[in-house]
């Protein structure tokens, strides 16, 4: 009974080391992705957002969805406008070439930091 005991003391010890190793490197790993306004976490929500139905970003190898031309943006690359007036222009509160955006993007700051982030990141 007592060697019983000490197997299962041991292997919960074990068990406990594993799920601190396990956890520490991703402690929080959705505040991590949202919170960083990475490029990385801006494709999910570009793809999430259905951008890419009219958009190509071609450097991602992201192939707009849509077959018509009146409504197909720009490939989003080399894009030159500074993150602030996009963020600004994404949600429709600012106009560029005398125009608003076609669609008001969604989703927290965040996440508008992150697409943002992730178009800025595509050069070639
Ligand atoms: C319904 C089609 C459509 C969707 C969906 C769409 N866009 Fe656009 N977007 C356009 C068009 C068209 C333009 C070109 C300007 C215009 O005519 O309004 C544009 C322009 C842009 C520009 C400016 C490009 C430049 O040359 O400066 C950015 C940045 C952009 N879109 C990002 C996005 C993001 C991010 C999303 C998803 C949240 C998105 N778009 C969803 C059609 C779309």
């Amino acid at each position: 009974m007592k060697r019983v005991l000490t197997i299962i003391g041991s292997a919960a010890v074990v068990l406990v080391v594993l799920s601190l190793v396990w956890s520490f490197p991703t402690a929080n790993p959705v505040a991590a992705r949202e919170g960083s306004g990475s490029a990385d976490a801006g494709k999910q929500v570009f793809l999430d957002q259905k951008c890419d139905l009219c958009h190509d970003v071609s450097t991602a190898g992201i192939t707009a969805k849509t077959k018509s031309a009146a409504m197909k943006g720009p490939d989003l690359v080399n894009i030159a406008t500074d993150e602030a007036a996009i963020a600004a222009y994404l949600k429709q509160e600012s106009e560029m070439n005398g125009k608003k955006h076609k669609k008001a993007i969604k989703g927290s700051d965040d996440e508008i930091a992150s697409v943002v982030a992730f178009i800025k990141a595509q050069t070639k």
